[in-house]
This record gives structure tokens, sequence and C-alpha cells, in this order.
């Protein structure tokens, strides 16, 4: 039944997309959260806003979890979890790599994720059993099975100056590999990215289930592989995320656990 929203959903997603992409590049209003260069624009409450409103009006009763706005309870079994703009320092600063994130958790399962890039016109669809589409055609994870020749993505925590730990170890032992590294700035474009073999594989700490939730499904919807850095299984709830085509998982985890 829920897979017959996914027009719905798409479309909402382009429509958040639109907001955001009229805002990009005028003159936008950034707060910092925390004190950390994590940011907040009047675009993301706005985009947020207007996808709690429609969703809560496609599922009536569902459940809302959403970056800006926290958690909002519902009876139905339908957890929308929403990132409204993933990657706001990107927004903020006239970089064009950023998008709107929908995830949806059905029945208890992560179930359905679409990730809207308005810059490049880029709606990428995926839901359980069903496979992942980019523009509506069908995507796949990458075929490299070697991590020797992988190019990989990541993304940093804004507060690694707290915790200087948290990741620099492990970046710099992939980094020694020689192999390409990007830092698109959005977890969830990493993740659609992965999920349409233009990465081999991803892989950060300290993320959020509104970063991923939407990228997991397109990932593991497209045959590719999500786990925690220790391998086990991947859990909303967790922070820590390794996505890749399979092929190289034990790989990448092996080198991140040295
Ligand atoms: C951030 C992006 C970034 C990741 C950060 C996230 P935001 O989300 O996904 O790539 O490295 O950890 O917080 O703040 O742009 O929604
Ligand atoms: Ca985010
Ligand atoms: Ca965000």
């Amino acid at each position: 039944m829920l897979q017959s929203l996914i027009p719905s959903v798409a479309q909402l997603a382009r429509n958040a997309g639109a907001m955001l992409k009229d805002g990009f590049g005028g003159r936008v209003t950034a707060r910092d959260k925390d004190g950390a260069h994590n940011l907040v624009t009047e675009y993301d409450i706005r985009v947020e806003a207007y996808l709690l409103e429609e969703l809560s009006k496609l599922v009536p009763n569902s459940a809302f979890l959403g970056e800006e706005t926290g958690r909002h309870t519902g009876q139905a079994e339908v957890t929308w979890i929403v990132d409204p703009l993933d990657g706001t320092v990107n927004f903020a600063h006239g970089i064009p790599m950023f998008c709107v994130s929908i995830g949806a958790v059905v029945d208890g399962e992560l179930a359905l994720g679409v990730i809207y890039q308005p810059m490049l016109d880029e709606l990428f669809t995926g839901w359980k059993g069903a496979g992942a589409y980019l523009n509506g055609s069908p995507i796949r994870v990458s075929t490299t099975d070697r991590l020797s020749e992988s190019i990989l993505v990541t993304g940093f925590p804004y507060n690694v100056r707290d915790n200087p730990d948290c990741c620099i170890d492990q970046f710099a032992r992939v980094l020694h590999q020689g192999l390409p590294i990007r830092r698109l700035g959005s977890a969830a474009l990493d993740l659609a990215y992965t999920a349409a073999g233009r990465f081999d594989g991803f892989w950060e700490v300290r993320l959020h289930p509104w970063d991923m939730a939407a990228g997991v499904v397109l990932v593991r919807e497209a045959h590719g592989m999500v786990s925690q850095y220790e391998n086990q299984p991947f859990e909303l709830g967790h922070n820590s995320i390794v996505a890749t085509n399979g092929l190289i998982h034990t790989q990448l985890i092996e080198l991140l656990a040295q």
C-alpha cells in the first residue's frame, strides 16, 4: 500500500527542493545551533514545517522525526524521518551540493527512501523489496571488488575539536591507502551516490537518523551493504555507518578497525 505513496512523497520532495533552490544563492540567515558551525537557516525550518504538514496529510496519524522539530508521535504504523536540508553548510555558503531527505519506517522496518537534489534535478527513490531508482531508472551499486581501486566518500562531525579521536585516525588510515576520497558535505547524498555506483563506499560517525534513513534504503535496494563500524547490523539509533557496494565491505571495515 505504502509503495503507492512513492509518487506523492517524491512530489513533496520535489516541492521542498524547489523551495531550497529558490532560496539558494540569495541572502540566507544562518544561525549556529551549538557553537560548532552546525548551522540552521530559515530554509531548514520552513521546509521541515512544509513536509511535516504534507506528510501528515498523506498518512493521517503518522509519526514524524525531523532534524529541526524533533519527534511528533502518531498512531499509524508509519514514521517519517526527515532532513529538510542535508548539506546546510554548503547551502549557506552558496555551494550547490545539498538535498531533501525523506525516509520512512513502516511497521518497525526502514522501508522507504526519497532523496532529491534540486540543483541537479536528481530524484532518488527506493522502497523495500522494490529496488532503487534515479529519476525513474533503476540504479545499482558499483562492481569494484578491491578497496585499492575504490573511490570513497566520508564526512566529519561538527564537534571534531571536542572529540578529536572520533574520526581522524580512521580517515588517516584510509587516506594512507592513496585512494581518492571525497567529502561532499551531505551524508544523504553520500549514500544516494553510493547506491548509484558513483562511490564504492561511504563511512562516517556521529550521524543522526535523519541523515541516514532514506539513503540506507537506497543503498540496500541498490544491492549494497550497510552496517555499523564493527560490522554489526545497522540500526538507526546507532550513529556510525559503513555503506558500500558489498564487495569491498569487509576490506573497508577491517581498515577502519585497525
Ligand atoms: C550534515 C551533513 C554532513 C555530515 C554532518 C551532518 P546537515 O547534515 O550530512 O555531510 O558530515 O555530520 O550533520 O547539518 O547539513 O543537515
Ligand atoms: Ca543532515
Ligand atoms: Ca539538516
